[in-house]
């Protein structure tokens, strides 16, 4: 049996689906949530087809896993109005809310959320082909970032719970939300990344617009019911449908306060661009990266090995903090190429609920063919695959494939592949990869690899003004979540982590009075009195 029949025998027949990880029907969506109310859907849908085929007497078939609605632009203006109407020019209930409420708004949420556990990590795992490992973290990382928010919130809250008095001026200091976000996620982590953006934005007390990501949008549906009844009604607000036909008309309208969006920088630069009042608009995103390893010849090979596969593989090298392209040293290339191949001939190739799974299918129809032409446009251009099977593909599954030695003239040099290749190139000289990282028009992160304190220290100093996070000996990531994650140029806009976050969604507000007499008389009473939100010493316990 050759590679490719050997790819074909990955994919089960239905009855070889275990049944602990088997979906319970197709879920045909047919509501979505706007304005306080699951809105029933009669029209066109879209059908989710799993990156898992199933072997039938047909031959390989994508599994149908259900369909949601594809609505159109009037039911998007329709949802914008009740996020614009919500939020009342920030007089509505949830911007005006006290923060402890909103919190408790946010808990019930999060019990309702753990509840679906289940059926949300299966339709993670059937939806994107993530591992079931991998998607049961997604999810538990995703519980642990709401809570982490939630305490970073009343950390924020207890700052703020205090007059200051400066040059004869009290005020009280807090932060206000900014109005109505549209909220977008990518299709490579559809409820953590989306989350990390919509949860801060939520319990800020700003309004949403939320569209889920194109793959992966099933999963969000058994939360719909929390998010309308959790929150007030038009703060949670779903759009669905071709984002090209139903975004655009939004931005235009001007009423969207923030756009966050964890996608690519040419539709963030679109829809941007057709804000009418550009000064309004903030934007808080996470864009395209090619982070790159550097691997000198004073590092250590086998660590440098084991991270550059977890860097470039994990999840099928479908991480926006992925390695994408590896810069290693020619005195060490052979000996790094070797070792790379035989790590990557032991990794777990098959279906994502099987155990220790490394390598499964790709979500995307088009990808598989989008990575073979990058392959064949190296191997024109003068590389070669390095490694065994490399580049072998099987209906939605596509095998890792090296290609060394990369140059300026292939794809795989500039474009983000976002997918399991390793284009490595070999340098002589450290001002190759300083100089690639310096043309480049991302900026997100690099790893360096190197046991010379010396070496590392003179290339630190140059590459923290190039990226926004230099890791030595390991792979690129964004967590822990505590942590910044941006990046320069094309790489992002704005900072998240999640005390950035919750700054990201709002503004710094102040009241302030001068030191009067009859002023401190008025301010004691509005807080004696507890009579206004804003200006209160209350604590959050
Ligand atoms: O896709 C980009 C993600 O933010 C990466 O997160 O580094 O934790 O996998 P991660």
């Amino acid at each position: 049996m050759n590679f490719e029949e050997k790819l074909h025998q990955i994919f089960p027949t239905a009855d070889a689906i275990p049944a602990q990880y088997q979906l319970e029907g197709e879920l045909h969506q047919r509501e979505y949530l706007s304005d306080g109310e699951m809105k029933p859907w009669n029209g066109d849908v879209h059908t989710v087809l799993s990156p898992i085929c199933i072997q039938t007497p047909n031959g390989l078939e994508r599994k149908v896993i259900g369909s949601y609605p594809l609505c159109g632009q009037a039911e998007a203006i329709a949802a914008l109005n009740a996020a614009v109407e919500a939020y009342d020019d920030g007089r509505g209930e949830w911007p005006t809310m006290p923060v402890s409420e909103r919190i408790a708004c946010m808990e019930k949420f999060t019990g309702k959320m753990i509840a679906r556990k289940d059926e949300i990590v299966k339709l993670i795992m059937w939806e994107i082909g993530k591992s079931w490992a991998d998607s049961i973290k997604e999810f538990d990382r995703t519980v642990e970032y709401i809570n982490a928010t939630i305490d970073a919130l009343k950390d924020l809250d207890r700052n703020s719970s205090r007059f200051e008095i400066e040059q004869g001026i009290i005020g009280q200091i807090r932060r206000s939300p900014l109005g109505v976000v549209l909220c977008m996620g990518p299709f490579n982590y559809p409820l953590n990344e989306t989350f990390t953006t919509l949860i801060p934005a939520l319990i800020m007390g700003n309004t949403l617009l939320f569209k889920p990501p194109k793959h992966g949008t099933l999963l969000h549906y058994p939360l719909l019911e929390a998010f309308g009844s959790c929150f007030p009604k038009g703060v949670v607000n779903t759009i669905y449908g071709r984002g090209n036909v139903i975004v655009a008309p939004l931005m235009e309208s001007g009423k969207i306060n923030v756009l966050t969006l964890i996608g690519s920088s040419k539709v963030a630069n679109q829809l941007k661009k057709s804000h009418p009042k550009v000064n309004r608009l903030r934007a808080i995103l996470g864009l395209d990266a090619k982070n790159a390893a550097i691997i000198t010849d004073k590092a250590d090979l086998d660590l440098a090995v084991k991270e550059c596969v977890l860097g470039s593989l994990s999840f099928n090298g479908q991480r926006c903090t992925a390695l994408k392209i590896l810069f290693v040293h020619s005195k060490v290339a052979d000996a790094f190429l070797q070792k790379l191949s035989d790590a990557i001939s032991k990794l777990k190739v098959g279906m994502p609920w099987e155990k220790d799974v490394f390598l499964t299918p790709l979500p995307e129809p088009q990808k598989p063919a989008y990575l073979k032409e990058c392959i064949e446009d190296a191997l024109a251009n003068g590389a070669k695959i390095v490694n065994e099977n490399g580049g072998a593909a099987f209906e939605s599954f596509v095998y890792p494939a090296v290609l060394y030695p990369v140059n300026e003239k292939m794809k795989l040099y500039r474009e983000e592949q976002f997918g399991p290749l390793i284009p490595v190139l070999p340098f002589d000289d450290i001002e190759t990869p300083i100089e690639y990282l310096i043309e480049s028009d991302h900026g997100q992160q690099v790893s360096l690899f190197s046991n010379d304190a010396g070496e590392l220290a003179s290339l630190i100093d140059p590459l923290v003004n190039q990226v926004s996070r230099v890791n030595i000996n390991c792979q690129c990531q964004r967590g822990p979540d505590v942590y910044p994650f941006t990046g320069r140029k094309d790489s992002a806009e704005g900072t998240l982590s999640i005390p950035d976050a919750l700054r990201a969604f709002s503004i710094r507000t102040m009241v302030a009075t001068k030191q009067t007499e009859e002023n401190k008389k008025l301010i004691n009473q509005i807080v004696t009195e507890q009579t206004s939100n804003f200006l209160s010493t209350k604590y959050i316990f």
